[in-house]
């Protein structure tokens, strides 16, 4: 019976000439198959495909709605989100298609953020890997093996921009800068899309950036809280990544729960229509996040849900995630005159073109192969990227009388919750995630390393104020050579809703270190984190420090590996470090204000009087247990016409005993503007190997372009005039020299 449905479409697919017009055929070949099935819906159905409700296999945000079952098989729900595996998206995908009367197949959403099964570093840390074709494999294989377990559709990538590590959103994104970040998202978009974003190829996933806009900057750090920014620094900052992600090819977005000037991003005609649809050009499906149409009650820009409902679909949204607002008061509001059917026809063809784009009109179960999903999911080689991934994110924060690498056959204590826990090591959003499959940082070092030459005491736990084990930590301690303490925040302290005022480790971790320190022997801190943290104190204790984010399912290995100069660290901070929690937001494209704190004067400038202004680790810092110099920069011309480029090069050599890789960036400083400019902004980077005592020549070129802002008047390009240009390992030591942009 359905079979015979879908050859009706097809049949009306042919007949249907030329109907709709679009600019692109290809768009219109899609309208048209969309438009096929749009004849046959009645208004409930319509409404149906633009539900989209939680299977609750997975609770990621309040349950609303129990007997989704019936909805499916009565029309009235299109897509489901956090179900999984192929035999139970299998299971419901035949209620759609078997039992609901047009057979029309389900959208299966999910928060694959950083791995599905096989589980990379979270995203924060494999920002700070800089290497673009590793962060793309990550997603790539994220999208292998989420396509493998049923789902066609991915709640990522999360591009939000954030200044402020008091928000546990963090550790989903990219840190703070917007060209980093915009070269991520590409990545990620390409990943998960696959490279000619070709959504047929059973093993890509449709893509969701999110969450738009600007969610990553609410006040205060405090998760869900009110966004207030300057319309320059939106577009500037913040909305780069989008855009990026959007020009890349993602052809869904998620809206955001922040309002945006004053109105919820969710009802904001202005994020969603005019300048998502009209200036960036998107063409995909708008999603809500989860309930956030009814949330613009509490927002205070709507009575009721009704109310609220009216707002979404005027602004452009074409999905309600699990808030039940266009399910229970849509069609009245056709009805009633209040909603034109033409907008609920748009939003459903935009849902209905990306089905038939995922190629579930000729197969609905394409994504439910169990035998596929049993041979894709951790499948060695997606487990040896992760292990490879999840090296490349760590960064090495101190290093102080070659603490490490740590010699095989040394003595090691190890110390630490932490160091034993396999849970931690996934991090928030870890998806299908199994971490009883997985080998913790202790083991993988006494696999390493000897049984015999590790001793383990946990000495105190990730949070609470429990002092009893300090005596066994550091009695077993006096019988190493090092010790080897892992410390953090545990993984709910990071992600969604966990925002934290205080930036410090938790509980008694760094008094059990400050004791350990005592002992006078080499103290290496490994350090498990979702944002970046204070650790000023740390860092005097500490020999080494590493940080390992939370470093996904082949975390423990990686750890080791690190640790013992199998691999040399390369990862380089994607969020600056702040000192304290009192200089937050911290960022490295401050502007100068017009009392710098060079001024010869000591009080009336713009400082703290009880700490300094600078980082404890500036972004884009990370060592390596080799050390590289930088040459001077020659620059192919100190003066770049309006349509012309000018190169810049520098040597960097590896003057140290062990070959490793650096990224070397390169930033810029428009000195004078119409509008004050940042001190500094990346422009460009590149990671590069280096054998011990090699060098290697790095270029990189400057056009007019790259020097664009939003400038007084709000039009777009740059200024003629005086510029730096800045090329270093972090976003602090850097080589400069200056060149012209003339008019
Ligand atoms: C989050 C989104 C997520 C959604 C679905 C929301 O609470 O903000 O990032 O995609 O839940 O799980």
């Amino acid at each position: 019976m359905k079979k015979l449905l879908l050859l009706v479409f097809a049949a009306i697919l042919v007949l249907s000439a030329c109907r709709r017009q679009s600019g692109d055929p290809q768009e219109a070949k899609w309208d048209q198959k969309a438009d096929s099935v749009l004849k046959l819906m009645t208004l409930e159905e319509k409404i149906g495909q633009m539900v989209l409700y939680t299977s609750d296999w997975d609770v990621t945000g309040p349950t609303l709605r129990q007997g989704y079952l019936e909805d499916i098989r009565n029309g009235h729900c299109g897509n489901i989100f956090n179900a999984h595996t192929a035999a139970y998206t299998r299971k419901l995908q035949q209620i759609a298609v078997e039992e609901s009367r047009l057979g029309i197949p389900l959208l299966f959403g999910y928060d694959v953020i950083h791995g599905h099964k096989t589980i990379f570093p979270i995203s924060l840390g494999e920002s700070a890997s800089w290497d673009m074709a590793a962060i793309e494999k990550s997603a790539r294989i994220s999208a292998i093996e989420a396509a493998a377990s049923g789902i066609n559709w991915t709640f990522a990538p999360m591009v939000d921009i954030s200044v402020d590590p008091r928000w546990g959103r963090v550790s989903e994104g990219a840190g703070e800068d917007p060209f980093l970040g915009s070269r991520i998202a590409e990545a990620r978009v390409r990943g998960f899309q696959g490279p000619g974003n070709d959504l047929s190829d059973t093993l890509t996933v449709l893509a969701c950036v999110k969450h738009f806009a600007a969610y990553g900057a609410p006040q205060g750090g405090r998760d869900y809280n009110t966004v207030d920014m300057s319309e320059r620094v939106f577009l500037d900052t913040y909305l780069p990544p989008y855009k990026a992600a959007i020009d890349a090819g993602a052809m869904s977005v998620m809206t955001s729960f922040n309002e945006y000037d004053g109105v919820p991003a969710t009802g904001s005609k202005y994020l969603l229509t005019e300048l998502l649809r009209e200036k960036l050009g998107f063409k995909g499906l708008v999603v809500t996040d989860y309930t956030s149409i009814n949330e613009m009650v509490h927002h205070g820009v709507a009575k009721d849900d009704a109310e609220a409902g009216l707002l979404a679909i005027n602004a452009g949204v074409d999905m309600d995630m699990q808030g039940e607002v266009y399910f229970k008061y849509l069609k009245k509001q056709v009805e009633e005159g209040l909603v034109k059917e033409s907008q609920v026809d748009d939003a459903v063809r935009r849902i209905l073109k990306i089905k038939f784009k995922l190629g579930l009109f000729d197969d609905p179960y394409r994504y439910c192969n169990e035998e596929r999903e049993k041979r894709l999911v951790y499948a060695p080689e997606h487990l040896e990227a992760a292990l490879d991934v999840a090296k490349k994110s760590m960064v090495l924060l101190k290093n102080d009388n070659h603490a490490l690498p740590l010699k095989r056959g040394e003595k090691i204590a190890v110390i630490g919750e932490l160091a034993t826990s396999t849970r931690d090591l996934l991090g928030s959003w870890k998806a299908a995630g199994d971490w009883n499959f997985m080998r913790p940082v202790l083991d993988e070092i006494k696999a390493y390393n000897g049984e015999n030459n590790v001793m383990y005491a946990e000495g105190c736990k990730k949070t609470d104020d429990d002092r009893s084990g300090f005596a066994k930590a550091l009695g077993i301690s006096l019988f190493a050579d090092k010790i080897v303490m892992v410390i953090g925040e545990d993984w709910e302290w990071t992600g969604e809703a966990a925002s934290r005022t205080s930036i410090k480790i938790p509980g008694v971790q760094t008094e059990l270190l400050e004791n350990l320190s005592k002992l006078n022997k080499p103290v290496i801190v490994v350090l498990m984190n979702g944002r970046p943290l204070d650790l000023t104190r740390e860092n005097e204790l500490a020999d080494a420090m590493l940080e390992a984010w939370y470093p996904g399912t082949m975390g423990g290995k990686a750890v080791t590996q690190v640790l013992f100069g199998e691999y040399n660290p390369s990862g380089k901070l994607t969020m600056s470090f702040p000192m304290n929690v009192g200089q937050v937001p911290l960022y490295y494209y401050a502007k100068n204000t017009g009392r710098p704190i060079y001024l010869p004067n000591d009080k009336y400038k713009s400082k703290y009087i009880d700490s300094p202004n600078e980082p404890l680790f500036p972004f884009g810092f990370g060592l390596s247990y080799t050390s590289f110099v930088y040459s001077d920069i020659k620059l192919s011309s100190s003066e770049l016409t309006a349509n012309g480029n000018i190169k810049a090069t520098v040597a960097v050599t590896n003057n140290g005993a062990y070959d490793g890789e650096e990224v070397v960036q390169c930033y810029i400083r428009d000195l004078v503007g119409s509008v004050t400019r940042p001190v500094k902004e990346l422009k460009g980077f590149e990671k590069i190997s280096l054998k011990a005592g090699e060098s290697k020549t790095v270029h990189f070129e400057i056009t007019p372009e790259m020097l664009s802002f939003h400038r007084q008047d709000m039009t777009y390009g740059a200024e003629p005039g005086d510029f730096q240009l800045f090329i270093g390992g972090n976003s602090r030591d850097v080589k400069m020299i200056p060149f012209k942009l003339l008019p």
